[in-house]
């Protein structure tokens, strides 16, 4: 069993079908000791008490700055044995303190075709340059805003008539297969 930690900031959609990976036996040989998110009211609590995981807040606001911040976050990480950090949606940069102390085993999934569009409103920003193609990226963490390594990429047209919610939909599709594919393979 690989203990793996799940960070998120908000709807939680990708958390919950990772758990959901886990329950059908797709993902048997992972355990999720937790959810951690920076956001007290995140929807992804909500999925988390679902599955009856336990959840730790951490509101950066609380802490003199974000050393302090991941050191109380790294204690919590320890105390549960957790070998790797799965971010997905989670919207704070990882500092120094997580970085260094999972050196290559924190991951993220990202909206777009990584090194294009990364940072916030992903979607919206391939759709305002008129690209033809989107998808989604899992790469590894580094101290970069979505510049890690790429480990894996899945792709989807873009229509003509696509808004922000169509395309968000449809990558969002491609997302709930390709990072339980790459957690299956990365983290064993
Ligand atoms: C996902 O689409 C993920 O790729 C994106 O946030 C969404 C979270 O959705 N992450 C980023 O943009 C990171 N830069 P979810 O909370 O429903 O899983």
């Amino acid at each position: 069993m690989k203990n793996i930690a799940i960070f998120a900031s908000g709807n939680g959609s990708n958390f919950e079908k990772i758990m959901e990976n886990i329950e059908v036996g797709y993902l048997d040989h992972i355990h999720v000791t937790g959810l951690y998110t920076d956001q007290q009211d995140a929807f992804a609590i909500e999925r988390a008490r679902r599955f009856r995981l336990p959840v730790h807040v951490f509101n950066m606001k609380r802490y003199d700055n974000k050393e302090h911040y991941e050191t109380a976050i790294l204690k919590q990480l320890h105390r549960d044995k957790v070998e790797w950090l799965v971010l997905a949606g989670y919207m704070k940069l990882v500092g120094p303190t997580l970085l260094n102390a999972y050196a290559d085993q924190i991951i993220n999934i990202h909206p777009s075709i990584l090194p294009s569009f990364p940072g916030k409103n992903a979607v919206g920003q391939a759709l305002r340059y008129g690209c033809r193609v989107s998808g989604a990226t899992v790469h590894y963490v580094d101290s970069g805003m979505d510049t890690g390594k790429i480990i894996d990429q899945m792709s989807c047209p873009i229509y003509p008539d696509d808004t922000e919610e169509t395309l968000q939909l449809r990558i969002q599709n491609l997302e709930y297969e390709l990072y339980p594919r790459v957690i299956k393979t990365i983290i064993s």
